[in-house]
């Protein structure tokens, strides 16, 4: 059953944020495994519970944090989801990308979103950052199914720059400015939430994957459909299935965002200002 998210349930999320905080965000930070640090780099921030916004998702796993978060960074004005909703947690994907529609009716015209992946490329290596340079929606679910909102977006909407040029460049010159090489390249998106078999892994290759996670399509979807200019970048975490000779772990994935998360908060705090 698809749930209906109607135009109304997004501006009564939207006005009770907007009753929240007089600054008015242009740029969405929906941030993966490792960089939740940055909610503490945004300034004058006021928290808002999810649990106390109109329609809003709510976490299903006990002790994450839901809440969205409004300030500045650099000088931006910036919301930011602190907690996001995953498909395999039992969301159906508009409710997963629920939060992205919320954020266009207050302002947001720009969206970072990261992501933990794993490497399916087998020149990445764990602790590579990728600009994805766009995406494989293989998760069997649509955020825009059912009837569509003329409000929101077109019926079919244009996906041949689901993410953006103009951002990927700022990304790789940004990257290179620090004196890093950075990756670039497709990101399959997979409901999980078991890691992929090594089979699979040869099959996302073939398709032309280069990394491989469990997050991201349904957010950018909705984000395209209603207009937001994006930009992700993934954090290749570990070797996708059957690519080193040892299982993939959870443990894994968090230890590598950890020692990565220097390098990806800088890339972020210096492209802030310029998306
Ligand atoms: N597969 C899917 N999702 C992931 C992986 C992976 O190898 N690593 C981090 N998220």
């Amino acid at each position: 059953m698809v749930k209906i998210l109607t135009q109304s349930m997004v501006q009564e999320a939207a006005a009770y944020i907007k009753e929240k905080t007089s600054v008015m965000p242009e740029i969405g930070l929906i941030l993966g495994s490792g960089l939740g640090i940055l909610a503490e780099l945004i300034e004058d921030a006021v928290a808002i519970a999810y649990e106390d916004i109109p329609h809003f998702p709510v976490s299903t796993v006990e002790g994450h944090v839901g809440e969205l978060l409004i300030g500045n960074i650099q000088g931006r004005p910036v919301v930011m989801m602190k907690g996001r909703f995953h498909m395999y947690e039992g969301y159906g994907p508009e409710v997963t990308a629920f939060p992205v529609r919320v954020m266009k009716e207050i302002g947001v015209e720009k969206m970072l979103v990261t992501n933990a992946a794993g490497g399916v490329n087998t020149n990445y290596h764990a602790g590579d950052l990728m600009i994805i340079s766009d995406h494989l929606n293989l998760t069997g679910r649509n955020p825009l199914v059912g009837p569509n909102e003329p409000a929101f977006g077109v019926r079919f909407p244009d996906m041949s720059e689901a993410y953006s040029g103009r951002l990927r460049n700022l990304a790789k010159t940004t990257a290179e400015a620090q004196g890093f090489n950075i990756q670039e390249g497709v990101y399959a998106g997979l409901l999980g939430p078991n890691y992929e078999t090594p089979a699979e892994i040869v099959m996302l290759r073939k398709l032309g994957a280069d990394a491989v996670g469990m997050s991201t399509v349904a957010e950018v979807i909705v984000a395209r459909h209603t207009g937001i200019e994006v930009l992700g970048i993934s954090c290749i975490t570990n070797m996708a299935a059957g690519i080193l000779d040892q299982p993939l772990s959870h443990d894994e994935v968090m230890e590598t965002a950890e020692q990565v998360k220097g390098k990806f908060l800088g890339l972020v705090m210096a492209l802030i200002p310029y998306m």
